[in-house]
């Protein structure tokens, strides 16, 4: 048995009066919903104390990490709009320079098996080496980052204080980046607390009734209770013609993967605007009406989207006002994943 399924046993019996689940590994709290899936991030090899979380997100917070130290990774996954970057249907980095995609938001990594929009990454860890060494991002080398790193005090002493050492690494800067990461979850909207049967998690009949619209129309992708999947499908987007993205099978070569792309979170959708991989949609409105009337036919679409969706108006409300449900303000406000003022 592996060390954390004995700390969550042990800490699950402590803990149960609360109905979440606990992990301790060192200091820091890993802990999530009882009724949560187990994790697919292996935390066995990662140890989290509250000092290595800080040092993460002076990271994430700091544009130290790009070329000319104008962008961090903050500046495209913004806390109050679920750690993406909002306005923008394609990110923007360095210079100005626009990517190809739309930036993802940021919760719940931890069970993710796969990252970015093609799943084009397969581990937390090095995550964070894609943005840092893209032209249109942040344009920089993890050596020059490490380099820049050690001629700062401050760094020095914040990596002494975690490793006992005040020599940085690449390795070290990665695993800071993911004791932060892997931290950002989210699950006290209102459909959690409604869930729970918690105070403030009372639904009105039209949220009981977007949610059964939801359940008979997007839950076999978006899953609860995270409202993602570690699959890619076809949601019947056309391709766009100058970026041509044929998500998935860019990666895989595998022609039945064209047109595929990640089945992203619908958690903190509200404020996660523009949606799609390339950021097509303003709104959730537009996103339903793709969804009743805007599907494109090909030979990957995924079989529960081949006959449109029929919904009434009244319908396509209900459902707009449950997916607003899974706004977790406790998150997007907490203050521990905030800017790190003081340091
Ligand atoms: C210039 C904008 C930009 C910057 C800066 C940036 N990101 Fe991103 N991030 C994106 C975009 C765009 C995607 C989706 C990329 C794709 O699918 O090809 C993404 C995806 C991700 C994902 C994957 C989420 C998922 O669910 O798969 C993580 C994690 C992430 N970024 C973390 C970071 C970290 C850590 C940094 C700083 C080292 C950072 N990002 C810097 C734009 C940015
Ligand atoms: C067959 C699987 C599938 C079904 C069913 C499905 N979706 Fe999706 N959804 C996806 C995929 C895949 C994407 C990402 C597509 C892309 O960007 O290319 C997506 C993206 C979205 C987005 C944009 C999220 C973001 O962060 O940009 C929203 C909102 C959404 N879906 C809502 C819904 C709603 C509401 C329903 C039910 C009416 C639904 N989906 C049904 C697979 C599905």
């Amino acid at each position: 048995m592996t060390k954390i399924i004995k700390n969550i046993i042990f800490l699950a019996s402590l803990f149960l009066c609360c109905g979440f689940v606990i992990i301790k590994n060192k200091e820091l709290l890993f802990d999530y919903p009882e009724y949560w899936p187990k994790p697919d991030y292996n935390f066995s090899k990662l140890s989290m104390t509250e000092d290595e979380f800080q040092l993460g997100r002076q990271l994430f917070y700091d544009p130290i990490l790009s070329k000319d130290n104008t962008i961090s990774c903050a500046s495209c996954h913004l806390q109050a709009t679920g750690f993406t970057h909002v306005d923008h249907d394609l990110s923007h980095g360095i210079e100005g320079r626009i990517g190809t995609r739309n930036s993802l938001s940021i919760m719940n990594l931890a069970w993710n098996s796969s990252f970015m929009w093609d799943g084009g990454v397969n581990h937390l860890e090095v995550q964070a080496l894609a943005p840092i060494s893209s032209a249109n991002e942040m344009d920089e080398s993890l050596e020059h980052v490490v380099e820049k790193l050690n001629a700062s005090k401050k760094y020095n002493s914040l990596f002494y204080k975690v490793h006992n050492d005040s020599l940085i690494t690449g390795q070290k800067t990665l695993l800071a980046l993911t004791q932060f990461l892997v931290m950002l979850n989210s699950y006290n909207s209102k459909y959690d607390k409604y869930i729970r049967k918690e105070v403030g998690g009372e639904f009105t009949e039209q949220e009981k009734n977007g949610l059964n619209i939801f359940r008979n129309n997007c839950a076999s992708c978006h899953k609860e209770p995270l409202f993602n999947s570690n699959d890619f499908k076809s949601n019947g987007l056309a391709v766009d013609a100058t970026l041509n993205d044929y998500g998935r099978m860019m990666i895989t070569k595998n022609t039945n993967d064209s047109l595929k792309f990640k089945v992203p979170t619908l958690r903190n959708i509200q404020f996660t605007q523009p949606y799609m991989h390339d950021g097509r949609f303003e709104t959730i409105q537009e996103v339903i009406t793709h969804y009743t009337s805007g599907i494109q036919h090909s030979k990957t679409l995924a079989k529960e989207l081949e006959n449109p969706l029929v919904l009434t108006h009244r319908e396509k409300v209900d459902l707009l006002v449950f997916l607003r449900t899974l706004t977790d303000k406790e998150f997007l406000f907490n203050k521990r994943f905030s800017y790190p003022k003081n340091q």
